[in-house]
């Protein structure tokens, strides 16, 4: 039976219809706000290739994560720009280091917000890398203590959930068993599984002071053409104790979030990372888009291919869009 009796036009006659029928619902419940903390006070810079997201001193910090709770943001990711930077990236575990007090300010504050941190040792590193560097290649084991520290240094600052994105073999399972065997079994670990080779990070290097200083990172993270891979590297986290997975960037490889998400029973999250957010912003700048209905259409696309969970600089943004709908 077709046309003229099936007429898939009669559920899109209006609005009431519409909602009525819709697959995909949008929520700010899902959504989690990238963040990035610097030493000192009261310092605010924007970051200029990304509009609207700021280099902050924990006070201003703090002032805004008030905004984000009010706009019903369930959670934060957190990057922090140390005092200095070293060979080892050895101030990504210090106690007083611009993250670990960042996330004790929010606790101090009482704010209801769930405190997410990246675990990786680029914002950390003079060379920039992810990992150790020895002759010009970064080493995999000799990196793993160092980032079960910094997992720990940031669960012993009241962390929720720790999210490793250095993609070192073995990493999950250092950290779950530092935080095991230090009281912080409770503490949840959220996976960057499946993170390619992307130059959509360009922007986040400006925002997190990261480009690597020789060298790209393609010797750790994904091929952008590989998708199977991600299923193994997938498997291989869950194996070690993740607790939710990641995909990342988000736009490139929906069809990654699509298949992992067929293939595992795990939250699945998506990182709408900052070179997805400077297009938009730029683009929306030049009056050449509709900023508000692109960036909707974007979050939809990334939940509807099967992220439950995501990571994105349109959060605040979003929230008061979808309060007002
Ligand atoms: C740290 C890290 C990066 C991002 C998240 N964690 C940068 C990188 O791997 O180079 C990118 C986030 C974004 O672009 O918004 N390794």
């Amino acid at each position: 039976m077709s046309f003229p009796v099936q007429r898939p036009r009669r559920l899109r006659r209006n609005e009431g219809l519409r909602a009525l029928v819709q697959e995909t619902r949008l929520s700010t419940q899902g959504l989690i706000y990238p963040m990035f903390v610097c030493p000192g006070s009261s310092v605010r810079t924007e970051v200029s290739s990304m509009p609207g997201i700021f280099q902050q001193s924990v006070d201003k910090f703090v002032e805004e994560c008030r905004e984000v709770e009010q706009l019903g943001i369930p959670g934060i990711i957190l990057f922090g720009l140390p005092e200095k930077k070293d060979e080892t990236g050895s101030e990504s575990s210090a106690v007083d280091g611009p993250v670990q007090r960042a996330i004790e300010a929010v606790r101090k504050t009482k704010l209801d917000l769930m405190v997410m941190t990246d675990i990786c040792l680029c914002e950390y590193t003079s060379h920039g890398h992810c990992g150790v560097v020895k002759d010009g290649e970064v080493l995999n084991d000799p990196t793993l203590e160092i980032l079960a520290d910094e997992a720990l240094s940031h669960a012993r600052a009241g962390a929720d959930i720790v999210a490793p994105s250095d993609m070192m073999d073995g990493r999950v399972g250092a950290i779950r068993r530092k935080l095991d065997e230090n009281g912080f079994a409770d503490i949840a670990i959220l996976s960057y599984a499946a993170k390619y080779c992307s130059a959509f990070y360009g922007p986040f290097r400006e925002a997190a002071q990261s480009a690597a200083q020789f060298g790209d990172r393609s010797s750790y993270q994904m091929d952008p053409a590989n998708a199977r891979e991600a299923l193994r590297e997938v498997a291989l986290d869950l194996e070690e104790g993740a607790d939710m997975i990641m995909v990342k960037p988000a736009l490139p490889y929906l069809d990654v979030v699509q298949r992992v998400r067929d293939a595992f029973d795990v939250p699945v999250a998506a990182y709408n990372v900052s070179g997805e957010y400077s297009m938009v912003k730029a683009a929306a700048r030049n009056g050449w888009i509709d900023e508000k209905r692109v960036v909707l259409e974007i979050l939809t696309g990334i939940q509807r291919a099967g992220a439950g969970i995501i990571l994105t600089y349109h959060a605040k943004d979003a929230a008061r869009w979808l309060k007002a709908c």
